[in-house]
């Protein structure tokens, strides 16, 4: 029989994670509390932007594989699994994970299991959690009734959702018993047929599995970043530096693009997760490096709003800056903890006038930070403007010429705050260019 899936919180993870299901085959319900939401998915409208997805949740909306529902009532008595891709915010008091989701959806989960199910949670938790929560739900359950949990850390990145979650790099399985991971495997049986690696362990290393991936990530940022503060002073190439260190396949050369930083809803907040818990676990310095991470990364915002300054020649009150991406990375809308929407902001704060144009972010940051201006394109963010920021890698913007801009701008100045233009060639057409992790002579 076809395996019943629900899948609790509808979000970027839970709504990529529902709609892969349905496409891998199964009979899934999403679940929320939020009703907009489920309105919304329902009637196959993402409410977010990712390459892909669109289709699928039409598709399977239409063919009746994958519906949505705010009642746990009506999954707790259908699904044979049940997962919980709820978010795990930043608390604001000490910048730990938010669980008051994940033990909400739990809590309400447990109530309403009347069949025997598998609960997997997906979210991104403190190490220990799962153990926890597995306890609550042995707990709150009904007697009669056998659920366990497991944990199944999610790698998807924005723009690559799809593709990473049923063609997966990697599958990791935190497991306390035989029966679980039997039920996961046939879950994942199409990616373990196309002989994706497995990892099949406790729930302790499944949870830190996730957190230290970003954490890695994030320090091979900020490391390339740390080195943009050296090339900055002394001279150098930056970009030249992370293509040499790329060739060592130890090190390799993914995630050694300088530039403006890491943001998003993962990164910024999984890093200080990570820190505040293993401080609770009483090992006050052991991940005392990711606050340097953390820091050199912020670092590059205040870097290239010092830079707009030094372009316009310390009077930026009153003058045009034109910026061009908003959303934390290109192909995604998502602005959260965004570098880019954060220069933009502080300049607009500044008292520069502010004008963004992002490809797919515009509406997200309008939400955010309504005063800056928001224009459909390119051209018209460029009218008049005295400077120009590129802040996300968009193709559209790696491919501009300096013929692009020069008739619509005042000044021909631009920042290339993520090192995607060929300098020499705007250089040669007389611009002033100033990119991270290259020495800027304001004289020229
Ligand atoms: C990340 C992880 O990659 C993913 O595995 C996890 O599940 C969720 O968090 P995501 O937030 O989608 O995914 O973005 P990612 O592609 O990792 O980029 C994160 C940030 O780092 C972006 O702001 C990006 O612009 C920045 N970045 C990335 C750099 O500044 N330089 C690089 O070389 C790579």
């Amino acid at each position: 029989m076809t395996l019943r899936i629900s899948v609790i919180g509808t979000g970027y993870l839970g709504a990529t994670h529902a709609a892969c299901m349905a496409e891998l085959g199964f009979e899934v319900i999403g679940v929320d509390v939020d009703q907009d939401k489920i309105s919304r998915l329902s009637q196959g409208d993402l409410p977010f932007h990712e390459p892909g997805l669109p289709e699928l949740l039409v598709k399977h909306v239409r063919s009746g594989r994958l519906r949505f529902t705010t009642d746990y009532a009506e999954v707790g008595g259908w699904a044979d699994i049940h997962f919980i891709g709820v978010g795990t915010p930043e608390r604001a008091a000490d910048r730990g994970a938010d669980l008051r989701y994940v033990d909400a959806s739990i809590q309400s989960l447990a109530r309403h299991i009347t069949r025997d199910a598998l609960v997997v949670g997906k979210s991104t938790v403190p190490v220990g959690t799962a153990r926890r929560l597995a306890g609550v739900l042995a707990a709150e359950s009904r007697p009669d009734v056998n659920v366990e949990l497991a944990w199944n850390p999610e790698f998807l990145r924005e723009g690559f959702a799809v593709k990473d979650t049923v063609s997966p790099d990697r599958l990791v399985f935190g497991v306390d018993s035989g029966t679980a991971e039997a039920r996961l495997r046939e879950v994942y049986a199409r990616a373990l047929g196309q002989d994706t690696p497995l990892v099949v362990t406790d729930f302790e290393t499944a949870e830190l599995v996730k957190v230290a991936a970003n954490a890695f990530l994030a320090t091979k940022i900020s490391f390339i970043n740390a080195f943009s503060e050296v090339t900055e002073t002394v001279g150098g190439d930056i970009r030249t530096l992370a293509d040499a260190l790329g060739f060592d396949a130890r090190i390799g050369r993914k995630f050694l693009n300088a530039g403006i930083g890491f943001g998003g809803g993962c990164l910024p907040k999984d890093i200080r997760a990570l820190q505040t818990r293993v401080s609770e676990l009483g090992l006050n310095h052991t991940m005392d490096f990711l606050h340097n991470v953390d820091d050199i990364n912020l670092r590059r915002r205040d870097r290239v709003v010092s830079l707009a300054h030094q372009m316009l020649d310390n009077s930026v009150a009153g003058r045009r800056i034109a910026v061009l991406g908003v959303a934390f990375k290109p192909d995604s809308d998502d602005v959260r903890d965004s570098p880019a929407l954060d220069v933009a902001g502080r300049l607009y704060n500044d008292g520069a006038e502010v004008t963004v144009y992002d490809p797919e972010g515009n509406d997200n940051a309008r939400r955010r930070f309504p005063r800056l201006g928001y224009v459909d394109s390119v051209a018209d963010a460029a009218r008049d403007a005295d400077l120009v920021l590129l802040l996300t890698e968009w193709n559209e913007f790696k491919a501009l010429t300096p013929a692009d801009l020069a008739p619509q701008v005042r000044g021909t100045r631009l920042v290339d705050g993520r090192n995607v233009l060929d300098h020499a060639q705007w250089e040669q057409a007389g611009w002033t260019i100033a990119a991270l992790g290259r020495r800027f002579d304001p004289a020229g």
